[in-house]
């Protein structure tokens, strides 16, 4: 990696961190990680003896975005990782990592007396680990060194820490002091892209073409903002709702959110010669409405009916992880399924990103679907309490489009056409 020399609030950070806790917050990409990895590095080199320690939410992301990035900058000879021990020499001193991914990961570190501590995604770590984090730092002229991007305004790491900072650059690069009982020893830094200036305009306006909603707010501007109101704000039946489909050049799966008394949806997704994905049919059985419910066994007929009547085979079946007795049922039935990726926060902002380029189209057939995506709202509680996720009313064909969405991202990703932009 071609290191170019850090330039304005870059290197007014690494001048100014010299709290006990130091804080780069912001934009993905406007370099929190390089400028603290800077700092970090001075300080390996003149810390007053002791351990030292750096964390990530889990070994393989630490390793990924801060090891493997340090070894490449400095050579195997200045920066060696031994990853079965989980230790890391630096400058020829010793430091451990962890990952901090669970409250009960804070025994990892609980009786260690620190000089130093990176911490890399501070925000998805447990708080319980970041408390006891700071216990540990008992050594005279311990400093701690972390980034992390934005959250909800509620969440304990703005709370608590950084809206308490002694020292604040602010996203447009003004310092702030301020003075107080509540002030801590902390100094923040506020990172937006033009932090950046290695990132090209180009590339600076596909990833913020590619952010919509509460995304952009976050991960563009660097925003602590709440997910409030519409989950895809881009939505717009005059852009995204299509009388035919083009030729479909690969029927990528059938998804299924599964429902006894709620309802059951099932949607069926291509990728087009266009290089655009469509939601092209949609299958639905409301109980409520209908008439009753349906046994699995009934459902897996019934499913596999549609499907080979529209005759497509779809390459994955992708069925919600809490219907273990219909996936049971359609592997009875001969027909493999794969369990869904459920983790909300990433399927919902996959959709929310194709939806904002124009790279997702729902067929006017799918109806419900049509009819539920205006509504698929954030859950305010759930928003208060730092879990963002969707509400869960009429959710059920917005859950199967995410579902079958983010599960075969492997196969869309890379194969899509250029972002288009909104009329
Ligand atoms: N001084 C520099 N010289 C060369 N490349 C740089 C420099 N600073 C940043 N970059 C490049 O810019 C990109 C983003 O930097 P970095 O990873 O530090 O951002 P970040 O704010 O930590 O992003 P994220 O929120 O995604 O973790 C990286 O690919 C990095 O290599
Ligand atoms: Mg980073």
């Amino acid at each position: 990696m071609n290191i170019t020399p850090l330039v304005g609030k870059q290197r007014l950070s690494v001048e100014l961190a010299t709290a006990r806790l130091n804080i780069w917050d912001g934009s993905v990409r406007s370099s929190k990680s390089i400028s603290s990895l800077f700092k970090w590095m001075k300080f390996v080199r003149e810390a007053p003896a002791g351990p030292l320690l750096m964390v990530g939410k889990t070994e393989r992301t630490l390793k990924r975005n801060i090891i493997d990035p340090l070894i490449e900058m400095l050579g195997e000879k200045r920066c060696k990782y031994v990853a079965g021990l989980g230790e890391l020499h630096l400058f020829g001193r010793l430091i451990y990592t962890v990952g901090a991914y669970n409250e009960g990961s804070e025994d990892k570190i609980r009786g260690l007396s620190l000089v130093g501590a990176y911490v890399d995604e501070a925000s998805t770590i447990p708080e319980s680990f970041w408390v006891m984090l700071l216990t540990r730092l008992s050594i005279p002229g311990a400093q701690l060194y972390a980034t992390t991007n934005p959250e909800g305004p509620q969440h304990w790491l703005l709370v608590d820490y950084l809206e308490k900072a002694r020292l604040w650059v602010d996203h447009g690069g003004q310092v702030h002091r301020q003075d107080g009982p509540d002030t801590l020893n902390l100094h923040r830094f506020s990172f937006i892209l033009a932090d950046n200036p290695n990132l090209t305009r180009e590339y600076i306006e596909d990833i913020s073409a590619e952010a919509s909603g509460l995304w952009y707010k976050r991960l563009i501007l660097g925003q602590w903002v709440l997910a409030e109101g519409v989950i895809w704000e881009s939505w717009d039946p005059a852009r995204h709702v299509v009388a035919e489909l083009p030729a479909i050049q690969q029927w990528l799966c059938l998804t299924a959110d599964y429902g006894t008394t709620n309802p059951f949806h099932a949607l069926l997704i291509g990728l087009g010669h266009d290089g655009r994905l469509y939601v092209g049919h949609e299958w639905r059985w409301d109980s409520k409405k209908q008439r009753g419910a349906l046994t699995d066994a009934e459902y897996s007929e019934r499913v596999r009916a549609w499907v080979t009547g529209l005759g497509i085979s779809p390459q994955y079946t992708i069925i919600d992880p809490s219907a273990k007795s219909f996936r049971t049922e359609l592997h009875r039935a001969g027909w493999t399924s794969t369990m869904a990726d459920n983790e909300v926060e990433d399927g919902v902002r996959d959709v929310g990103s194709l939806f904002a380029t124009g790279r997702l189209l729902v067929h006017s057939s799918c109806k419900e679907l049509i009819k539920e995506i205006p509504g698929y709202s954030w859950d305010p509680e759930a928003s208060e309490k730092g879990d963002d996720k969707p509400l869960k009313v009429n959710d059920h064909g917005c859950d199967a489009l995410r579902y079958g969405i983010r599960t075969t991202r492997n196969i869309w990703h890379g194969q899509l056409a250029p972002p288009s932009k909104a009329a």
